[in-house]
């Protein structure tokens, strides 16, 4: 793997989408060849067990069906679009990846980390992102961003205390290991929120020129 795979994780109206085509853009000014996609998605098939995941049902889905269809269209993603794209020596920006399963069927459905960490096993092998950038933002202030901008999918309908929690766990996580995670303030302004994010591209730079060379 010569590439460097980056993700950026958050709740729902952090700007997550905003900033990734800021940072994709500050990267290609640089010439770098970078890959856009998120998850779930970021393939057809994959695309399509993402509107599974996301679509209110009268149906409850039961939390293990969730955390499955996570990880099968993290598998097909991951074949298709982000292995091949880091062995050849791109960047690839992901809106959200498995930091994101921690925090929502962990975190917000309460299954064992365990059980994650089981799956990320099995579908990632020893693939985890170099970076992770976390935009953390206050729970009602990203909520009420979600519900300006209209319907609520299945995951924007959970509550308060289910927010708490997977805010909880991004902060977790990035503490325990701060040289994976850098955590951006996203309920800054916007032009702010940038120059943090230009902050980081020497450090992107650097260690994408290591890889390169090693
Ligand atoms: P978004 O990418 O448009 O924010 O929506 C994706 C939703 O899917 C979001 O509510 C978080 C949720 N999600 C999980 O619950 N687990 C995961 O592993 C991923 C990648 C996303």
């Amino acid at each position: 793997m010569t590439g460097l795979f980056i993700t950026l994780e958050g709740p729902e109206g952090a700007g997550k989408s905003t900033n990734r085509e800021y940072l994709a853009e500050r990267l290609r000014a640089q010439g770098i060849d970078v890959v856009l996609t998120r998850e779930p998605g970021g393939t057809p098939l994959a695309e399509r067990i993402r509107e599974l995941l996301l679509a209110p049902s009268d149906e409850a889905m039961d939390a293990d069906t969730e955390l499955l269809l996570v990880f099968a269209a993290r598998a097909q993603h991951l074949a298709a679009v982000i292995r091949p794209a880091l062995a050849r020596g791109a960047v690839v920006l992901c809106d959200r990846f498995t930091d994101a399963t921690y925090a929502y069927q962990g975190g917000g459905r309460g299954l064992s980390v365990e059980r994650i960490a089981a799956l990320e096993n099995f579908v990632q092998g020893d693939l985890r992102p170099d970076l992770t950038l976390v935009f953390d933002l206050p729970v009602e202030i990203g909520l009420a961003r979600a519900t300006a901008r209209g319907r609520l999918d299945r995951f924007e309908q959970e509550g308060r205390a289910f927010f708490d929690a997977v805010r909880s766990t991004y902060l977790a996580r990035a503490a325990a290991a701060p040289e994976r995670y850098r955590l951006v303030e996203a309920a800054l302004p916007l032009d702010q929120v940038q120059a943090s994010l230009d902050g980081l591209l020497p450090d992107l730079l650097s260690l994408l020129a290591e890889r390169q060379n090693g």
